[in-house]
């Protein structure tokens, strides 16, 4: 079974079959609405969300199945172990998709789940993001993905991490702008770290200003990852990372002149990674890609259930 705890395991075509897919489902929607009827989307919440789970719950409805919200914290999933819970879910439901504190614990979803696992967000990878962004990408640019220059400035992350991995894969020139990263840090992760020294598409610079002048795109995410933004524990440490990164924010200044697209994944965090100005921007495609997520994921549902051969013909 066909599971997406993170793009490692599909293959370069696979990814191109989901970007088609999802372009199709975008272009026509009418012609899907019955793809998944009677199909049920389990959505397990560790953590906040507003767009993993809107465009999941109404892109379901709208090919025709419907989705379940289970919040882990309001649910037997504190009391047991998370293997227990996920048979029995992946026994009612025809596909899971997880947005969990560990990536560990998506690992163990994987092996109890007895239907496909979506990974919607760890601490280590966010897949559905970085397909809802090179779709995104490809609505904007009249090159193939294999000619664009895609800059990501500010912290190395989830985000980030599957930025490299699906760039490495489709040929798109990544620019990671950001402070050297902690080989410690929770989202490292060796292959990321192997595709930035080894392929000749993925760069790391710590210099902001060089990058954006060869981007067709640049791209910013939260500084602080979102469990640890309001976290009054933490407000010493917060102070400090955001003082450090203020030179990697996009802002006017730095983008002047330039005719590249500004993304961003949300929810942002505006006079921190990215001006209030460059959020409302003419250049700024933030808005669309965030929107692109239900299509993106509308693609890959489709792929999937048709690998764990679930579409009813
Ligand atoms: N980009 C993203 O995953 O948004 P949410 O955290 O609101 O789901």
């Amino acid at each position: 079974m066909i599971h997406l705890p993170n793009l490692k395991h599909i293959s370069d075509e696979d990814i191109a079959d989901i970007l088609e897919r999802a372009h199709k489902i975008k272009r026509n929607p009418r012609d899907y609405t019955s793809l998944l009827p009677q199909q049920t989307l389990g959505m397990l919440f560790q953590k906040t969300s507003t767009r993993t789970r809107v465009s999941f719950e109404a892109g379901m409805t709208e090919l025709g199945g419907s989705a379940i919200f289970i919040d882990w914290n309001a649910s037997n999933f504190i009391l047991t172990d998370v293997a227990y819970e996920i048979e029995y879910m992946s026994r009612n439901v025809d596909c899971i998709m997880a947005r969990l504190l560990h990536h560990e614990d998506i690992q163990t979803i994987v092996a109890a789940s007895q239907v496909p696992v979506i990974n919607g967000c760890c601490e280590k990878y966010h897949p559905c993001q970085a397909l809802t962004d090179l779709f995104t990408i490809q609505e904007y640019t009249d090159k193939p993905l294999d000619q664009v220059t895609l800059v990501y400035a500010g912290v190395q992350n989830n985000v980030s991490n599957s930025l490299t991995l699906i760039c490495e894969r489709l040929g798109t020139q990544l620019i990671l702008a950001t402070p050297d990263p902690d080989p410690q840090g929770e989202s490292a992760d060796a292959d990321v770290q192997n595709a930035i020294q080894s392929s000749s598409n993925i760069e790391h610079t710590t210099d902001i200003n060089s990058a954006v002048r060869e981007a067709d795109f640049v791209y910013t995410d939260t500084w602080i990852d979102m469990q640890y933004f309001n976290d009054t524990s933490r407000t010493a440490e917060n102070k400090a990372t955001l003082e450090k990164m203020l030179p990697y924010q996009l802002n006017e200044t730095l983008l002047e002149g330039r005719s590249c697209k500004i993304m961003h994944d949300m929810p942002i965090h505006a006079d921190f990674e990215i001006s209030p100005g460059l959020v409302r921007d003419p250049r700024s495609v933030i808005f669309e890609q965030a929107a692109n997520r239900k299509h993106a994921q509308k693609g890959l549902l489709w792929w999937l259930f048709e690998q764990a051969d679930q579409l009813i013909q």
